[in-house]
């Protein structure tokens, strides 16, 4: 027993002396970051991990250390890797980055990691508390033409800015599931803040997903692009499009929500591993529901719901005017703002919130 409590005690100890070696040389946000960092950096760093273990983690999709830590061990054994060498791996991915059990205080350490960006609007920034959190999902949904893509557009732009400005100071993967993005939008918007477009849309890594499958293929395989591209904003527009489209018919449901439910697990652990924020779209159906409800219905129902995230309806207004309101969050109190579209992004400073 004594044993025991040494041994945590000194792996305590450990720790905080790798906080403090860290800490004199960065700023307190960094610091703080500096910590959740994974401690081995490429796949064949963990112990056990061979060229041939690791080519095959690659081509499950997980060609990061950060993503191995979050993977479910019975998917690996599902796909073929030794159940020992699943556990270990995922183990030992899950140590460096301190995913393990850990205590209060380590806790709150790794809470400290989550961080704010603002939207760019500041009605809907206030509704946000301060802006989107990293670490979590957060939907907006509305029928067409309610703002859900131009306001995903201007967060493309908006994590780019600078921590002290109010960004993350990194990229964006945008998986557009409806070709509706633009460049010359991004551009608009950058050049209304100052930023050089081109810098801009370099940051912007975007793929077009042409079924559900791809789509979710295309999410499989981005945890290498966002370490590479520093990508600190992972949106999917439409996150159910396809979904909806082609599972049709009520014997469709189950594997649909069964697909749905799986993708959103991917991202939260994706937004998890990278301290990132994740956005997602959605319509809403004309499901027999709504008759109860004063709102439109989002459409996957209770799996897109059931993941702990902030939902945000987004209400069509007099011309470009809009209403955002918090429908659902863990952590946000309810709540509506009104906001604007323009040529040059969402707004709503003069609306005096
Ligand atoms: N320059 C502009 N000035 C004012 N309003 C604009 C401008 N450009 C677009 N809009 C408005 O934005 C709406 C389109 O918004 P957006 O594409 O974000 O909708 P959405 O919620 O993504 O819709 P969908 O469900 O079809 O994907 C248009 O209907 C138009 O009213
Ligand atoms: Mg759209």
């Amino acid at each position: 027993m004594k044993h025991m409590a040494e041994k945590v005690k000194a792996r305590a100890k450990a720790k905080a002396k790798q906080r403090e070696e860290i800490e004199p040389a960065s700023s307190p946000q960094t610091a703080q970051r500096e910590y959740y960092k994974a401690k081995y950096q490429t796949l064949e760093d963990l112990p056990g991990v061979g060229p041939a273990t690791a080519n095959k983690l690659r081509a499950l999709g997980f060609k990061t250390v950060e993503a191995l830590a979050t993977a479910p061990i019975r998917f690996l054994e599902q796909n073929g890797v030794g159940e020992d060498t699943a556990k270990k791996i995922v183990t030992a991915a899950r140590k460096g980055m301190a995913l393990e059990y850990i205590n209060g205080l380590e806790l709150q350490e790794i809470q400290k990691n989550k961080l704010k960006m603002t939207t760019g609007c500041s009605p809907l920034d206030r509704l946000l508390n301060g802006g989107l959190e990293t670490m979590s999902i957060t939907e907006f949904y509305s029928e067409f033409g309610g703002g859900k893509s131009q306001i995903c557009q201007q967060l493309a732009v908006m994590v780019q800015l600078p921590e002290a400005e109010g960004g993350l100071d990194g990229g964006c993967l945008y998986i557009d599931t409806e070709h509706v993005v633009r460049p010359d939008m991004f551009i608009r918007i950058a050049k209304f803040r100052g930023l050089d477009p081109d810098e801009v849309l370099k940051r912007i890594i975007y793929a077009e997903a042409y079924t559900s499958e791809h789509q979710a293929e295309l999410l499989s395989n981005a945890d290498e692009v966002i370490k590479v591209n520093n990508i600190r904003l992972i949106i999917i527009d439409s996150l159910t499009g396809h979904f909806r489209a082609e599972y049709l018919g009520r014997e469709n449901l189950a594997p649909r929500q069964q697909k749905l439910n799986q993708h959103m697990h991917k991202l939260i652990r994706l937004a998890r591993a990278f301290n990132a924020v994740a956005i997602v779209t959605n319509q809403v159906s004309a499901t027999p529901d709504s008759f109860f409800s004063k709102d439109p219905v989002p459409v996957g129902g209770n799996i897109v719901g059931h993941i702990a995230h902030t939902r945000i309806y987004l209400r069509k207004g007099r011309e470009n005017l809009r209403v955002a309101k918090i429908v659902a969050s863990p952590f946000l109190p309810e709540g509506e703002v009104p906001f604007r579209i323009t040529s040059t992004g969402i707004t709503g400073d003069e609306l005096g919130v």
